[in-house]
């Protein structure tokens, strides 16, 4: 039955997404399940999604099984864990989905995917995910910083007289590349998935994230010397988030950290964002209490697993 089924996981047929889409949102926290299920129909009916990033095993009595993935810029990609119907199968149909949805994407050049799941529905959700090679790597913390009533006193701070904020497209390339690729070392935030792209590949990521725009990108240096990077995204604006914030080891524990903070927020409050939101690794010591200091808060958590794929072989 499970090898008749291998030659039958498919790309969902147009007809099928709205059932579809609504089975891959089950192991979403309810309140989250139906915005998420239209916002992939939407985002499926403008093209925006692949139509192959949603597939199917067919069974006797209908869809058995179904999968989604999305491959995103800079060899990575994310994917949620299987749905399969109750019956004695159940366990070989999630196999073959996340089998199946791993070889695409290693055929497309994937070599990180990772998968995010509530920490509450992580036992339920996660074995079959395990059994495919993915593993528990870290939590995510999903912070926010209110900026409703202007820059919150936490982040009231002057930038040294020596220290430039240099908008990406008025920086050298090559030298935003090297300096966030220096920021990555001995970074607590998700190493595992910094020694498995590029910086390059960093930077296509948060490039595609949104609606990117580089103006919004900053290269800081410190009299002419880069001593790290800003990144931030206002494509969900009021809300903008902070993509990324970095600074070199040499120039950490200066409080250089908070000025860059302030930075992001103070150019989100003049850009029309009411609020500041980010996702921070939960074993990051220094920036969880550099966010927390200057007012971030929120409970939200995602347990995070990867799985770094090698070449077809
Ligand atoms: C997180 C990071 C930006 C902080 O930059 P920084 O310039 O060292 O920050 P600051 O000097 O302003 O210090 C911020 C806070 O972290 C604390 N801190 C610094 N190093 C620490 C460490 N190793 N362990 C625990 N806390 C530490 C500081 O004491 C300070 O807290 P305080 O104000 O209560 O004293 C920097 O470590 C970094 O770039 N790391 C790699 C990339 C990264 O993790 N980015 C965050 C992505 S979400």
């Amino acid at each position: 039955m499970a090898k008749d089924m291998a030659s039958q996981v498919q790309t969902a047929c147009r007809t099928d997404w709205p059932h579809v889409v609504r089975l891959v949102c089950h192991h979403l926290p309810p309140e989250r399940r139906t915005v998420a299920a239209h916002q992939i129909a939407a985002q499926m009916e403008r093209g925006e999604l692949s139509a192959e990033s949603l597939r199917v095993v067919r069974g006797p009595d209908g869809i058995g099984g179904a999968m989604l993935h999305l491959c995103l810029p800079g060899h990575s990609a994310v994917v949620w864990p299987p749905w399969a119907a109750d019956g004695s199968d159940r366990q070989a149909v999630e196999d073959l989905l996340v089998q199946d949805a791993l070889r695409l994407l290693r055929s497309r050049g994937v070599t990180v995917c990772a998968a995010e799941l509530a920490c509450e529905t992580f036992s339920t959700f996660s074995p079959p995910l395990l059994r495919q090679g993915f593993r528990r790597v870290t939590r995510l913390r999903e912070l926010a910083l209110d900026l409703h009533f202007g820059l919150p006193t936490g982040l009231n701070v002057q930038p040294p007289t020596d220290l430039q904020f240099l908008p990406y497209c008025e920086a050298d390339p090559g030298q935003f590349l090297a300096t966030l690729e220096e920021t990555y070392q001995d970074s607590l935030d998700f190493p595992e998935v910094n020694e498995a792209r590029t910086a390059q590949d960093a930077l296509e990521s948060y490039r595609n994230h949104g609606r990117a725009d580089p103006r919004l990108w900053w290269l800081v240096l410190r009299s002419g010397r880069p001593v790290g990077v800003v990144i931030v995204d206002l494509a969900r604006k009021p809300e903008g988030n902070l993509l990324y914030l970095g600074v070199v080891p040499s120039a950490r524990g200066q409080g250089l950290g908070r000025v860059l903070l302030a930075h992001a927020a103070r150019q989100s409050l003049a850009a029309g964002a009411s609020s500041l939101t980010l996702a921070v690794d939960a074993r990051n010591a220094p920036a969880l209490r550099l966010y927390r200091r200057a007012g971030f808060r929120g409970e939200g958590q995602w347990e995070v697993l990867l799985a770094i794929l090698g070449a077809e072989g």
